[in-house]
């Protein structure tokens, strides 16, 4: 039977030591709860920091003992590692940098080393923990190595990896040092889950722009895995806040916080002491919003909470300063004798006090300048579920934003605005508040966190049943040793080949097309294999090919079909026009112009642009500009246009790949057929050949081929066991 392991940087547990006593404190937050309601049948081990720093081994063994028997497995951090993994690399660089907050970013190698090694530590329990067949789910930004790490050990397990703040774009990511290993770790996992579509379009673009993985529809293939990125918004235990009273809190609320608002209105500001909250700002937009609008004063008050966090980082201890001072002096500049503008706590809330202050607030004010989603937002929500009174106020840097639209939404950075929403929400009538909170409330009821675990999980799944096999057909196993089989037995054997994107691939350096000797190796060994036939069949010019691999003595069809060379000769295939190239070459000479790293290259009897060496999306914007162009132009001219992998063709019509096929196939009997290539030019090949050919398509984009390989590397790996084949 299969478990899920999750492995977070905590464990949901705190422990204290009273009086020699080991005291244990499940803290139930989101995570725990979406985690447990997932299929009860399937059992659940947690591995993390017990966030209690000891080197008593005797401690430790006691903790694990105590831990074992909620299946929770402990990792145990020195103060050492604390410093430099938690509070280094973790809180001053990825933390800070992936909010955009780059000004306090510290480039230390010894914050790196310590953040390798911790998650190496990661590792060594899972090691001890996992089995292959069971169900791996990795938590946030403190463990980015960690899934590659795991794969490692157990090449086939299930990994999955979520990421609880933002990924920045690509701008910001890729001044990290480290950017290439970060991301190499989280290409480890077979999944990676983001909060929204945004930070997911950030990572896709990291991932092409920093390591070479293009994606099709959110779908990487790195080694022989397929790596799906997805959006997976997290939600919240929506009943827990809707109905708190059930769930632990005192049935009529905490009393001192319900007599709170005393006839004023009373906005309420909840977060964690960091820097990407704007706690300064919001605190500068309140007392703004007295000075525009002072008929409210003695009116309204901000009741802000700031929950104590990572304290030890210098950061938060002067943002800590800053806040105090602040609140002194709105409180000291507009408060009176019977009012104070701002009542400020430095602590954290239990559950009842907290759902009582969300119940009580008119307004919550949740304006950070950035946060990966912000859970206080959607509680207050739901904690509203009775009322149906009450005003979120939201920033449109959180997550939250891109799901909670009937939020007044505002831009932190924007003084004028927040003023003017915090009006509108003061002077909003319950008809309104109601309807808002209901769509909102809708969404959050049917987007709970159950469903955001069981919809990662069910993804998950599929994914590593995918690779099993079932729904691409990879090119291994039973399948794989009857092609090594029949291509034994047989006694004539015709084996085509496309070029770029099969024999010289992108990674890992995508300007490389020249073939490098392991691939001349390769091909000879293939070629002078008594009874092969090898064929390259490329869109490349002739010229070209007899340039790097005439010498070979393999056969050729070059630009698309158009020449061919059967043994010594070159042939072309038909009587070609070629007149058309000098009305279409001005066109494409000017889209070079316009695109930079572009070229054309004349062949013949076509022209071609490429733009590999170009940013992708421009050459793609490119394409769809000049598609129209094109057609126009070759309408009246048997000409088509080819879109290929970063090139578009215009060539004579009534030739491609497929039909140059004939020159191989009419009146030669062949008792073994495999072609391979990559892109859709290469389809023309597959759908020639008969239907006892073993047709490869590289990559996992929709292909008539019969197979799948999921890079040159193993297109190379599956040559070189050929020719090892008939040695053997
Ligand atoms: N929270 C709490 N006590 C408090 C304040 C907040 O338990 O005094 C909880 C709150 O219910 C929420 C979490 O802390 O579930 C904060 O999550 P959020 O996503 O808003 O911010 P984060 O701290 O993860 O950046
Ligand atoms: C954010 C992070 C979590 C982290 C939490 C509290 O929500 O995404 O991974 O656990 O803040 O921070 P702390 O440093 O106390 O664990």
């Amino acid at each position: 039977m299969p478990r899920l392991v999750i492995i977070s940087n905590r464990l949901p547990v705190t422990i204290n030591k009273k009086e020699g006593e080991l005291i244990y404190y499940p803290s139930a937050g989101g995570l725990a709860t979406g985690l447990n309601s997932l299929d009860e049948s399937l059992q659940k081990v947690w591995i993390g920091w017990p966030g209690r720093a000891t080197t008593d081994e005797w401690e430790r063994e006691s903790i694990r003992q105590d831990l074992a028997k909620d299946d929770l497995v402990p990792v145990f951090l020195s103060q050492e590692d604390i410093h430099l993994y938690y509070e280094g690399f973790s809180n001053k660089v990825i933390w800070p940098h992936f909010h955009y907050f780059t000004q306090y970013t510290t480039y230390s190698e010894e914050y790196w080393e310590a953040y390798q090694r911790v998650n190496e530590q990661f590792a060594e329990v899972v090691r001890k923990v996992v089995r292959e067949d069971d169900l791996v789910w990795v938590h946030d930004y403190q463990l980015i190595l960690l899934p590659e790490l795991i794969r490692r050990d157990f090449p086939e397990i299930s990994i999955g990896f979520f990421l609880h703040i933002p990924f920045p774009s690509y701008e910001v990511f890729r001044t990290l040092p480290w950017r290439k290993e970060l991301l190499r770790g989280l290409l480890g996992a077979d999944q990676i889950g983001f909060h929204t579509f945004g930070y997911m379009r950030h990572f896709l673009s990291a991932a092409y722009r920093i390591a070479g993985y293009e994606h099709h529809f959110g779908k990487l293939s790195v080694g022989n895995r397929v790596v799906n990125v997805d959006v997976f918004p997290m939600g919240i235990d929506y009943d827990k806040y809707a109905y708190p009273e059930s769930y632990g809190a005192a049935e009529d609320g905490e009393p001192t916080i319900r007599q709170l608002p005393r006839g004023r209105r009373l906005v309420i500001s909840i977060d964690r002491l960091d820097y990407t909250k704007g706690i300064p700002e919001r605190i500068r937009a309140f007392a703004h919003f007295l000075d525009v609008y002072p008929e409210y004063r003695g009116k309204v008050r901000l009741v802000l909470i700031v929950v104590p966090s990572r304290s030890k980082v210098d950061q938060y201890r002067e943002l800590k300063q800053e806040i105090d001072t602040l609140v002194g002096e709105v409180n000291g500049r507009l408060g009176r004798f019977d009012w104070l503008p701002v009542q400020y706590f430095y602590r954290s809330l239990n559950f009842s006090e907290l759902t009582t202050l969300y119940q009580v607030a008119d307004i919550a004010m949740i304006t950070p300048l950035r946060d990966g989603m912000n859970l206080v937002a959607k509680e207050f929500i739901a904690s509203k579920e009775k009322s149906r009174k009450g005003v979120l106020i939201l920033s449109e840097m959180a997550g939250a934003g891109s799901e909670l639209h009937d939020a007044l939404l505002v831009n932190p950075h924007d003084i004028v605005e927040v003023t003017n929403m915090l009006h509108k929400a003061l002077e909003m009538g319950e008809d309104e508040q109601r309807r808002r909170l209901e769509k909102m409330q809708e969404r959050l009821k049917k987007y709970n966190v159950v469903n955001w675990a069981e919809s990662f999980m069910n993804e998950q799944i599929k994914i590593m049943e995918e690779r099993k096999g079932q729904h691409i057909n990879i090119l291994n196993g039973a399948h794989r040793d009857q092609l090594l089989g029949d291509y034994r037995k047989a006694q004539r054997r015709l084996i085509v080949l496309d070029y770029d994107g099969t024999l010289m691939g992108f990674l890992p350096d995508p300007a490389a097309v020249v073939p490098d000797e392991q691939l001349i190796e390769l091909l000879t060994r293939l070629h002078v294999t008594a009874g092969n036939r090898v064929v390259v069949n490329s869109g490349r010019d002739k010229p070209t090919l007899e340039n790097w691999l005439g010498s070979l003595g393999i056969d050729f069809a070059a630009e698309h079909g158009v020449w061919v060379k059967k043994g010594e000769q070159w042939q072309v295939s038909n009587a070609l026009a070629h007149e058309w190239k000098k009305d279409i070459r001005p066109v494409l000479d000017n889209l070079v112009e316009r695109t930079p790293g572009s070229f054309v290259e004349e062949k013949e009897y076509s022209l071609a642009w490429h733009y590999r060496l170009t940013d992708k999306d421009l050459g793609q914007k490119r394409v769809r500009e000049f598609r129209d162009v094109l057609l126009y132009l070759t309408a009246n001219l048997d000409l088509q246009v080819l879109e290929g992998n970063k090139v578009v063709e215009i060539k004579n019509a009534g030739v491609n790949k497929g039909k140059a096929m004939v020159n191989w196939l009419n009146g030669e009997e062949w008792d073994f057929i495999m072609a391979i290539g990559d892109d859709h030019t290469d389809e023309d090949t597959f759908r020639a050949l008969p239907e006892s050919a073993y047709t490869i398509k590289v990559g996992i984009a929709q292909s008539a081929a019969r197979y799948q390989l999921l890079s040159v590397a193993h297109v190379r790996e599956l040559l070189e066991e050929l020719v090892a084949e008939k040695q053997s």
